[in-house]
């Protein structure tokens, strides 16, 4: 069975994305763990209410060793960390462990308004200020570089002239939902190759 670590900071609505696309079998994975950056966060109410163990890896308390905290907890047990709204960066041994194991789901069509101090609402407000027509999400694997692994999957989404950063972030956020459970089943079927740092899908 493909097991996965969800890691989440806020309401939880990809991972919830993810607990739908399982029961619906749209995907054949076992959520394994969600470790959430603090305690109190909606997202643990939504892996309690199935029975998927929970961990706190708060980073004022690790400090650097935030990263390896989450490496104890996740090597050997999972095939893929899945970051679905983690606000914290992940780095060092954790990164080489899990090398091309880590995906990503960010609310832009990377690379445009992505890279660090760039996420949530703040994402969606640089987007409606640049005047830019069109916007979306993106899944991608996790390096070193903040939003700066091969991208997998992307979604785009009309920017319209009345749009505030919520009813943009509103409209992204369902493409995310589709994106990220999709993007799972892929990597679980192992239907990606990499080929000169880029994703590719393989029927
Ligand atoms: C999503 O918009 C995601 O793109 C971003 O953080 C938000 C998480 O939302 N990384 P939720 O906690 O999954 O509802």
């Amino acid at each position: 069975m493909f097991k996965i670590a969800v890691l989440i900071s806020g309401g939880g609505t990809n991972l919830q994305s993810i607990i739908d696309a399982i029961e619906s079998k749209q995907i054949n994975c076992k959520i394994e763990m969600v470790i959430g950056s603090r305690e109190d966060i909606y997202g643990f109410e939504r892996a309690k209410k199935h029975n998927i163990d929970t961990f706190v890896v708060n980073k004022k308390t690790y400090g650097e060793k935030f990263s390896d905290k989450i490496l104890e907890l996740t090597k050997g047990k999972v095939n893929l960390i899945v970051l679905a709204g983690f606000l914290s960066i992940l780095e060092g041994k954790i990164l080489e462990e899990f090398n091309n194991k880590i995906i990503n789901i960010h609310p832009s069509l990377i690379p445009s308004f992505c890279g660090p101090g760039m996420y949530g609402l703040k994402v969606h407000e640089a987007v409606i200020k640049s005047g830019v027509k069109f916007s979306g999400c993106t899944v991608h694997f996790v390096n070193s570089e903040v939003d700066g692994g091969a991208i997998l999957l992307q979604e785009v989404v009309p920017v319209y002239f009345d749009d505030d950063s919520k009813t943009l972030q509103k409209r992204v956020l369902e493409k995310e939902h589709i994106i990220l459970p999709k993007a799972i089943k892929l990597i679980s079927e192992n239907k990606i190759e990499f080929i000169d740092g880029k994703a590719k899908i393989i029927k």
